[in-house]
């Protein structure tokens, strides 16, 4: 089994360097436009094995895309990062273009896969991807969901002094700050959330969730890795060990919600088929008018590309 991520940069080399740990594929191949890059940080990866103890070969190329020839999962994080004062949608032009010309290759050379986009954008560059791909929409999605929830989850981790890992949470829509943190949805070890902490404490942490990715880049001065490559490489293991996970994905919609044609973030059942269900949640109207904001916000960014022409070009 072979796993391809596409861009060896900040998040697609944590990616690759999660994906081998775990021993998701037997194959990681690592592939950046930058000379000698993706050859260097797989070369990294792979002298980590001896020491971690996984058996992952990690491999690199500048561009070759004949490695990644029938590859199970396509991770595609190229692009450019978020800068301080930058949105993401003024990256819209430039990644739409890189995304479009890498799912050419990938599609050419592995036309099973199942592609999940980290580029920025997101949604957007989901919505890209699938344009230029033109195969099954169950096999292109977008990760951010996993990310803004595992955001969330911390913060309310490090607030009520619990384990991370008792914190379940949904969260929906566009990845921006319109994203969508479902209260009612959240959890700790099946406690309902609002149970433990004060209204404005939690509407704090949402807020802070919001802004969870420009919190780091004010830090960092680009955007987060860590996080974005872990939650990357939990995705490519609900596919890859058909574990039929629910997570929250960038998935285009036919009508869930009363959405149609947009891509836009939703709970989903993730399996060896890649998006096996999209779950509809019984929103109130609270929730549904918070929900539609955030496809109204993506949808005005797809329209932009759209009108930009990059797609036809
Ligand atoms: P980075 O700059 O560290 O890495 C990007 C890599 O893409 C570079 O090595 C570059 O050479 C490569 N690249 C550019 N054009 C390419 C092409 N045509 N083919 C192959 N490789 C190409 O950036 P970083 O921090 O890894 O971020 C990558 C993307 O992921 C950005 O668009 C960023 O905004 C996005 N991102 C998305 C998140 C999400 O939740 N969906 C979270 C964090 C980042
Ligand atoms: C993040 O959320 C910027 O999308 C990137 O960290």
């Amino acid at each position: 089994m072979k796993v391809t991520v596409v861009g060896a940069g900040n998040v697609g080399a944590t990616c690759a360097n999660v994906i081998a740990h775990k021993e998701l594929a037997n194959e990681v191949v690592l592939l950046d436009i930058k000379e000698g890059f993706a050859e260097g940080k797989a070369l990294d990866i792979w002298e980590t094995a001896p020491i971690n103890l996984y058996d992952s070969r990690v491999t690199g190329s500048t561009n070759d895309y004949e490695r990644t020839r029938g590859s199970e999962v396509v991770v595609i994080t190229s692009g450019l990062p978020r800068k301080p004062g930058m949105s993401r949608d003024d990256l819209i032009a430039t990644n739409a273009g890189i995304v479009k010309s890498v799912t050419e290759q990938v599609v050419k050379y592995s036309p099973n896969a199942k592609i999940i986009i980290v580029s920025n954008p997101l949604d957007v560059m989901s919505y890209a991807a699938y344009l230029t791909a033109k195969v099954d929409s169950r096999r292109v999605f977008g990760m951010a969901g996993v990310l803004d929830t595992a955001r969330y989850r911390a913060f309310l981790a490090t607030e009520l002094n619990v384990s991370p890992k008792d914190i379940q949470a949904v969260l929906m829509g566009g990845h921006g700050d319109t994203m969508v943190p479902l209260p009612r949805y959240t959890t700790v070890a099946g406690i309902p959330v609002t149970e433990l902490i004060a209204e404005d404490k939690l509407n704090a942490i949402i807020e802070r969730t919001k802004k969870g990715g420009g919190e780091i880049v004010n830090l960092l001065g680009t955007s987060a890795w860590y996080a974005p490559g872990a939650a990357a490489a939990q995705m490519v293991e609900a596919v890859v060990r058909d574990q039929k996970r629910i997570f929250p994905s960038c998935a285009w919609l036919q009508g869930e919600y009363g959405l149609k044609d947009i891509y836009l973030g939703v709970p989903t059942k993730l399996g060896k088929n890649g998006i096996e269900e999209i779950i509809e949640l019984k929103l109130n109207e609270q929730e549904k008018e918070a929900l539609y904001t955030s496809a109204n916000s993506v949808k005005e960014v797809m329209d932009v590309l759209d009108n930009m022409g990059v797609m036809t070009a």
